[in-house]
């Protein structure tokens, strides 16, 4: 763990720096224009892993990524025509979009708690804008602070937070929105407010010439209420240490399974590949059995998961 964060000045040093340490899958907060985002490069599992240890998440929620034009986001969604309205009228700004994943876009699942959607934004800050640009990748980033706690607008905010637990914090000063993105999702071609932000539906509905749908329907979860994150096709069994008849092992630690969290009992490890070994066991067919999984740090998000993921059956 991070013994001291560093606060970076947002200039070309502190950017350079700044990049350096998400690629080498660090922690670092950065400035967006509605709050600081507590940032990972959301191609690689166990950095995304950190943001829920941090935070002290006790669950895995879908986080946003953050590229720096429509250009860049169109390697990770399938655009609807209106999202592309949206997008063009509002981007860089505070919008995030909720679109299919497109095939081989490469982001860890644990970004998207293996959904096959994600929610994508371009932030307006400069700070920002000049992060992305420089590391050239999509990153990760909820709000910088404790789970349960406010959503921090300054660097001072973020350091009283989650000091010590992360890498590093880019000061780029107070946010000027403060209030987090307004997020659109897509229930076929209708737009559907999922969370009220930044952009409010008023401008939403002037632009499309119809006010956003908020029956989210069945075919999108609004945030927060994410119980369905991901139901296997077949039963759960939680604490096996083998298989029975018709069942996979997923296995953790000294239980191996027909794929494995972390042979060395790593939870960071174990986080990452959660949603990309449920889904490839799902894929063979059957029943899947699970190792027992510690409940202790990122081990109570992912039994938390594991859990709905089991009760979802009945
Ligand atoms: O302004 C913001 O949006 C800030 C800055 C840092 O960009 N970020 C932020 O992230 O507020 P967070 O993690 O606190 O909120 C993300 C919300 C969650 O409520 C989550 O459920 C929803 O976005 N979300 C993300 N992906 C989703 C998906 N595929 N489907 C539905 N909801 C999704
Ligand atoms: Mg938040």
């Amino acid at each position: 763990m991070t013994s001291r964060t560093k606060r970076l000045r947002a200039d070309d040093a502190g950017i350079t720096q700044a990049v350096t340490l998400l690629q080498s899958g660090a922690l670092v907060a950065f400035p967006t224009e509605t709050v600081y985002g507590l940032g990972a490069d959301a191609r690689q599992g166990e950095a995304v892993a950190a943001i829920y240890t941090a935070k002290g998440r006790p669950s895995f929620n879908p986080l946003i990524v953050h590229v720096a034009d429509a250009t860049a986001a169109d390697r990770y969604v399938e655009w609807t025509p209106q999202a592309k309205v949206l997008a063009a009228a509002f981007w860089p700004g505070p919008l995030t979009l909720v679109l299919p994943l497109r095939a081989g876009h490469g982001l860890s699942a644990l970004v998207t708690a293996g959904l096959t959607t994600v929610g994508i934004r371009v932030p307006a800050h400069p700070v920002a804008q000049a992060l992305l640009r420089a590391l050239g990748g999509p990153v990760a980033a909820p709000s910088a602070n404790p789970s349960g706690r406010i959503s921090p607008t300054t660097a001072d905010h973020v350091h009283a937070g989650l000091g010590g637990r992360i890498a590093a914090v880019l000061d780029g000063g107070p946010c000027d929105v403060g209030l987090e993105s307004t997020i659109i999702g897509f229930d076929g071609p209708r737009a559907v407010l999922l969370r009220e932000g930044g952009i409010s539906a008023e401008r939403i509905e002037q632009l499309i010439g119809e006010a956003p749908g908020t029956d989210t329907g069945s075919a999108i979860t609004a945030p927060g209420q994410m119980t369905s994150h991901y139901a296997p096709r077949g039963a759960v069994r939680l604490n096996a240490t083998t298989a029975r008849q018709g069942e996979h092992l997923l296995g953790f630690g000294a239980v191996e399974g027909t794929l494995t969290l972390s042979r060395g009992g790593d939870l960071a490890e174990a986080a990452a590949n959660l949603f990309g070994h449920l889904h490839k066991l799902d894929a063979l067919g059957g029943g899947i059995a699970v190792a027992p999984i510690p409940m202790e740090g990122l081990g109570r998000a992912i039994n938390d998961r594991l859990r709905r993921s089991a009760a979802a059956r009945y």
